[in-house]
């Protein structure tokens, strides 16, 4: 695959990029990701003001607005259907101190684009996925896109080993906060529930526009936690994320979600994205 580094189109393979950014040393650098639906970026201005807003919250100093242009600029380059953009910036290079360096290099910039197949989660949306719960061993920012993602990627991988999809994350009040890579919905009653936006989550782009498709479709929506001691009386759960669409929870820890089948409202609402998608 191609990528765009620092504004340069090349071969992935081809990026190098020195063992002094501060990305590798300390994990200080943004990231998003985008889905490519029909050749052209998902919610491109979304993920680029989250973007923005993640870079101000650490405030690595660099316009954004050329960023989009470039992605675009990839897209014709590298055409595709279906796809996963990721991009990156770090605060850049200079010698190890913990503090901000006086006199980085600018931030390092990577783009790069990878083919999807159509409609990846098509089986999955019929079959629903298993999940497990993990501890949230996340830090207090997690509204920041940061690439610090050891939490996350233990969690992911407890997930992989009990052969599950996601793992679900467990704070120590027992408020279940997100997926390791998704956002979190319930349904009771046949209202949707979601945690509020908080620094204890990502506000995910896809989280936002199903709460749009959810009220657009008068699902009664409400933004409040779900714990870890009442899952057993949500009739439904599913997951969202940018990779992950929307996608039914029917089993936690080997137990069934509701009937154990995909839910009635999960699946409307997994119909409603992807007509809006495609
Ligand atoms: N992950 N929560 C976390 C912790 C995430 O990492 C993500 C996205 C989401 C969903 O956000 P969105 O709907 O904006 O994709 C929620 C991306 C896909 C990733 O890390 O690759």
């Amino acid at each position: 695959p191609l990528a765009s580094w620092n504004g340069e189109v090349m071969p992935l393979s081809e990026v190098r990029v020195s063992v002094l950014d501060r990305a590798f040393l300390f994990g200080d650098a943004i990231y998003e990701a985008l889905r490519v639906y029909e050749g052209r970026p998902f919610l491109l201005d979304e993920h680029m003001a989250r973007l923005r807003r993640s870079l101000d919250q650490i405030r690595i100093e660099t316009d954004v607005d050329h960023i989009s242009r470039r992605i675009l600029e990839l897209l014709e380059r590298q055409p595709v259907r279906d796809g996963l953009i990721y991009l990156q910036v770090t605060r850049g290079e200079a010698p190890r101190t913990h503090y901000f360096p006086a006199n980085p290099t600018e931030p390092n910039e990577l783009i790069y684009v990878s083919p999807l197949e159509d409609d990846p989660h098509a089986e999955h949306r019929k079959t629903g996925v298993g999940v497990v719960t993990f501890d949230d061993l996340r830090w207090k920012r997690c509204d920041i896109k940061s690439v610090n993602l050891l939490g996350n990627c233990l969690a992911a991988q407890a997930a992989r080993e009990a052969g599950c999809a996601e793992a679900i994350l467990v704070s120590a009040d027992g408020t279940i906060t997100e997926g390791s890579h998704t956002s979190l919905f319930g349904v009771r009653d046949g209202a949707v529930m979601t945690a509020p936006l908080a620094r204890n989550i990502l506000p995910g782009i896809t989280r936002n526009l199903v709460v749009q498709l959810a009220n657009r479709a008068d699902i009664p929506i409400r933004e409040e936690p779900l714990s870890r001691d009442r899952l057993p009386e949500v009739d439904e759960l599913f997951l969202t994320g940018t990779t992950a669409e929307v996608l039914p929870v029917t089993r936690v820890d080997d137990r069934p979600v509701g009937s154990g089948q995909p839910g009635k409202v999960t699946c409307q609402i997994a119909a409603a994205y992807r007509g809006y998608v495609a």
